[in-house]
């Protein structure tokens, strides 16, 4: 079985925030921030996988402290996880205060990806070998976590049958 380290995986992007990246709070918009974690996360998955690979789910996003226009922001994401054919990436997203220099985590995330073949079915994906504390703790975790989600998806299938697709006019 192939194996991969997570840092192979990983990717950094920093940027400035503009003002037609805020909301009316002057914070960076949530939508711009999670369209940034899945393009980051994406491109994890496919240098872990080399492969097509979709997303399969996002945990949550969650926000822990705002971002400001005096702020960077910087994506960090990698494989944390392995499953068979799925990977899960965490990503952290840090802003830094461009005058103090003051570093903080503003979110993290958890998303699943599926590795497919030229047929589009699921397949295998080397394993992840986690290195540093941080990645350990994640791939320690991560079983943990895919039951959860498993659960989740059947929850999210039960309540497909159920809700409509009717036209509400
Ligand atoms: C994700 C997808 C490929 C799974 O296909 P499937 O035939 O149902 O796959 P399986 O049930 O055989 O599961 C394959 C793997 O995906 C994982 N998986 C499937 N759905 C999942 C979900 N919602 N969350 C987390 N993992 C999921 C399974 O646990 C399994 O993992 P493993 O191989 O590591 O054990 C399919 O549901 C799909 O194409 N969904 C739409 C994806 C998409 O369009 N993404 C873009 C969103 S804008």
């Amino acid at each position: 079985m192939k194996k991969k380290c997570s840092k192979e995986s990983r990717v950094i992007r920093t940027s400035r925030v503009f003002p037609n990246d805020v909301n009316n709070h002057n914070t960076l918009f949530g939508g711009n921030l999670m369209s940034d974690v899945d393009m980051a996360a994406s491109i994890s998955a496919a240098r872990h996988a080399r492969c097509g690979c979709v997303t399969a789910s996002t945990d949550s996003v969650d926000f822990l402290s705002p971002i400001t226009l005096s702020d960077s922001v910087c994506f960090e994401s990698y494989v944390s996880w392995t499953g068979k054919s799925s990977m899960e990436v965490f990503v952290k997203i840090i802003a830094e205060d461009l005058r103090s220099g003051n570093r903080r985590i503003a979110a993290t995330a958890f998303l699943t990806f599926v590795a497919l073949d030229d047929s589009g079915r699921a397949t295998e994906v080397p394993r992840v070998v986690p290195e540093t504390e941080e990645e350990i703790k994640l791939f320690e975790t991560g079983e943990e976590r895919a039951r959860e989600r498993k659960k989740r998806r059947l929850k999210s299938k039960e309540l497909a049958d159920y809700v409509t697709t009717d036209k509400p006019w």
